[in-house]
């Protein structure tokens, strides 16, 4: 026990003194900025100093996965890339200063997010009928990184003066270890009223990085139909194909001469009514 306490004590002591030396050789390189945002394809660079050339001989350079310059004269390198496409670009970057056999490092931060290549809001059916539950559609192509997106819903109303403000946010938990791009498919369940006729809907894919980047769909109008117009278009529809089925078949089959006759007429008194709904819609 006071054996291994003494070893320990020597072994902090042999590092905190082995650990003043290396400081004393090398210090951390600059690297400027240490953080950065990239965007998918764009360009990126990094410059990586010392303050001053130390009297004997020294390496300052980059660990990258795409190129490695490095200098032994300079006392700056850059780190460059013209086209950033390779996500895994962003994970290990980092500039050393070797002096002799120590070692000094500098890590550098690098974000790379790739805006969609659409967002498409869309409704999944094509009458809102005041009560029923319908689906919102958003698709988003090809975002990322898939980690940090999470999906915005919104929605104007004419009667608030137009502007559209959030009402829900959809994440993605599966998406936690996706560093890449991804697309994604989400669904709103939504149950209109009657008052939300005329209301305008949105989606928004959003990441969440240091900054929000926002990529919005175009805004997608909505016409709730109250429930009883539904039930009348639904019983006018049926009757005019009723009608149309009897003025066909019955003459073929040479059956009762009224009930053609009497369905034609129900069905000429019933087109003013339609052609008023279809306008109407
Ligand atoms: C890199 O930074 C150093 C120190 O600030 C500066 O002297 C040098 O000009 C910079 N290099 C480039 C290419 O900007
Ligand atoms: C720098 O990056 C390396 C490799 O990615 C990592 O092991 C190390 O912990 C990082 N250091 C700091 C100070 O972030
Ligand atoms: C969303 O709805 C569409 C059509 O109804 C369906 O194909 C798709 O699987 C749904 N997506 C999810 C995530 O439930």
């Amino acid at each position: 026990m006071a054996v291994c306490v003494f070893s320990s004590l020597l072994t902090v002591l042999c590092v905190g003194l082995y650990g003043k030396y290396t400081y004393a050789a090398c210090t951390d390189p600059v690297v400027t900025p240490a953080s950065l945002l990239v965007e998918y394809g764009g360009p990126a660079e990094v410059n990586c100093s010392i303050p001053s050339k130390p009297e004997t001989g020294y390496v300052l350079g980059w660990e990258s996965k795409t190129s490695q310059p490095l200098t032994d004269t300079e006392t700056s390198v850059m780190w460059k890339v013209d086209s950033l496409t390779n996500w895994e670009d962003a994970d290990g970057l980092l500039c050393y200063f070797t002096v002799g056999s120590t070692q000094c490092e500098s890590n550098v931060t690098v974000t790379i997010y790739k805006r969609p290549d659409r967002v498409t809001l869309s409704s999944v059916s094509d009458v809102w009928v005041e009560g029923d539950q319908t689906e919102l559609r958003c698709e988003i192509e090809n975002v990322g990184p898939g980690h940090k997106l999470s999906v915005r819903w919104s929605r104007a109303d004419p009667k608030h003066n137009n502007a559209f403000t959030q009402f829900s946010e959809t994440s993605f938990p599966d998406l936690v270890n996706e560093m890449k791009s991804v697309s994604m498919t989400v669904n709103l369940t939504v149950t209109p009223r009657r008052e939300d006729d005329g209301v305008q809907y949105q989606c928004a894919a959003v990441l969440n990085l240091d900054q929000h980047l926002v990529f919005t769909s175009q805004p997608l109008s909505i016409s709730v139909h109250c429930e009883s117009l539904a039930l009348l278009h639904r019983t006018h529809v049926t009757r005019l194909a009723l009608a149309l089925t009897t003025l066909v078949v019955a003459p073929l089959n040479g059956l009762g001469r009224l009930a053609p006759t009497a369905t034609l007429q129900n069905l000429v008194e019933s087109l003013p009514r339609r052609v008023q709904f279809i306008t109407a819609k």
